[in-house]
Formats: C-alpha cells, structure tokens, sequence
C-alpha cells in the first residue's frame, strides 16, 4: 500500500476527492494532509476522515530539512499538491524528485507563477479573450508552475462567462482528473 501525502492551504475540495477515491483502494492511501494555514478548510476535512494533519511552521519549511524527515518517517511515496499557495523548497523537490505534483487552474505555460492562483487565473482568461481554458497537472521543481506537464484538460471559455463561471467548469475538470491521475502515477 502506497502512502498520499496532500498538501493544501484552502477549502480542499481537492483533496477530498482524492481522499473518496483511495478509500477503497487496494494501492494507497491518503495518509497525511499538510498545510499551511491555520483554520483551512482542509484541516477539516483531516478530521472528519480521521487522517494526520501537519501545520506548518513556516520558518522550518524553508530553513531546515524538518518536512522532508517528516515525509520519510511516514515513507510517503507521492506528494500531492492541491491549492497550496507556497513554492515547495528545493531540499524538498530534491528529495522527492518527480514524486511532487500539483494542479493549476489554467493551461500552462500561460497564466501560471507567482500570485497566478485562484480567481486571478480565470480573470486574466477572461481579459485576454481566450476561447479556451483547462488544468494541467504537471511535476513540481523549484519554480512556481514550471516542471514537466503530466495532463492538460481543455474546456471552452464562452463570451458570457465570468471568472466564477469558468471556475466551476474548472473544478469539474481538476475532480475528475486529479484522482485519476494520482492512481496512475502510483500503479
Ligand atoms: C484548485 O483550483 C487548484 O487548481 C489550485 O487551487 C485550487 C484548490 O481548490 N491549485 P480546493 O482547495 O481543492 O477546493
């Protein structure tokens, strides 16, 4: 049985998708949640479903090898992340190279780095007039956005969409695709 990590900063609608997915599963479990704000969404969800929920000290993140031991001791074998705003540290990436993925709410390389989360992606879709939008779910390495594409899924931007709209076709696509694709990156 493989161990999920998930790290996430929001409401986790993600995550819990991804928890319902495994929990039957005869290949893993999601085993821990990670996250970096108190008071997330997602730190709910940990509790409801009974998994290990780790908030961060942001000093140690950054500035020792504390996460990266944490992980070993609980022998995760993939990170997932899913709408976690802070860049991952390269003592980490490297640790876990090509075993940390993550979602972005857009068609990468476009509207993705720093400050490009959330409805900051959809309404810079939407300016620009694009006729069309998606996920990618790619690798992560030390730069916000930036490592090898897994999966893109496309769906259409339409002249009356908002950044809402586009939001929810979004999130219809990462709920269908994200566990997925997790299940085969560890098969
Ligand atoms: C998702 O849109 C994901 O693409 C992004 O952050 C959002 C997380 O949403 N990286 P949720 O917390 O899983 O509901």
């Amino acid at each position: 049985m493989k161990n999920i990590a998930i790290f996430a900063s929001g409401a986790g609608s993600n995550a819990q998708k991804i928890i319902d997915h495994f929990k039957q599963s005869a290949i893993a479990r999601v085993t821990l949640i990670v996250c970096n704000k108190p008071g997330a969404g997602v730190l709910q969800i940990a509790e409801k479903e009974g998994i290990e929920a780790i908030l961060i000290d942001k000093e140690q993140f950054f500035h020792s090898d504390r996460y990266v031991q944490e992980l070993q001791q609980r022998q995760i074998d993939l990170v997932v992340l899913a709408g976690f705003l802070w860049k991952v540290p390269a003592n980490l990436v490297q640790a876990f190279s090509n075993r940390i993925i993550n979602i972005h709410p857009a068609l990468l390389p476009r509207y993705g780095g720093k400050g490009m989360y959330g409805h900051f992606v959809h309404e810079a879709v939407i300016n620009a007039k694009d006729a069309e939008s998606g996920i990618t779910i790619h690798y992560v390495n030390e730069k916000y956005d930036d490592g090898a594409t897994i999966l893109q899924e496309r769906c259409v931007v339409l002249p009356d969409d908002t950044p809402a709209s586009l939001a929810a076709k979004i999130q219809v696509l990462e709920h269908t695709w994200y566990p997925v694709i997790v299940e085969r990156l560890l098969s």
